[in-house]
């Protein structure tokens, strides 16, 4: 069995029917999609795990919260893969590759006290958003459509590092 190459940018479209990007700017802005692609797929998957896993007076909104914040991740990861495939690079979203890619560190597992689910959650969800801060930055010199993408992306998560981070000052 052969084993596939870690980061394949295959262009399966004719070069005639994609953007007019050029061979540099397409894989490149192709590789910082699917980086950010792992990215909130990872962190929808923790989430999952945060969800499930919270113990606590605060469970409830926090359990709620999290498949708010679950639906979201998962949408703008749709967004950010299909861009990737209207530029003609193949996004990979499949668990071996999220497992082997993503930057974020795991939860425990165990029941996780309320307090703590939200100062974990704050700090991959802060992180993230500085690696993607950084892929926009990149990609804004590439393809001003990816970077609205990824601008798009950056303004949820930031939106949402707020509003955690509310929660976690009133107690
Ligand atoms: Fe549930």
């Amino acid at each position: 069995m052969s084993t596939p190459s870690p980061r394949p940018p295959i262009v399966q479209q004719r070069e005639s029917d994609l953007p007019p990007l050029g061979a540099h700017a397409r894989e490149e802005t192709g590789l910082q999609l699917q980086e950010t692609l792992v990215e909130l797929i990872d962190l929808s998957l923790i989430g999952k795990q945060l969800h499930w896993n919270v113990v606590g007076a605060l469970f409830r909104p926090l359990h709620l919260q999290l498949d708010e914040l679950i639906a979201s991740w998962r949408t703008l990861a749709d967004t950010v893969a299909e861009r990737a495939v209207a530029i003609g690079f193949v996004p990979d979203g499949q668990a071996g590759t999220v497992a082997a890619d993503s930057a974020l560190a795991a939860v425990q597992r165990a029941s996780i006290d309320d307090h703590a689910v939200v100062a974990e959650l704050t700090q991959r969800l802060a992180e993230s958003t500085e690696r993607i801060r950084s892929r926009t930055e990149r990609v804004g010199e590439l393809d001003v459509a990816s970077e609205d993408v990824l601008v798009e992306v950056l303004r949820a998560l930031e939106e949402q590092v707020w509003m955690i981070r509310a929660q976690r000052a009133s107690r």
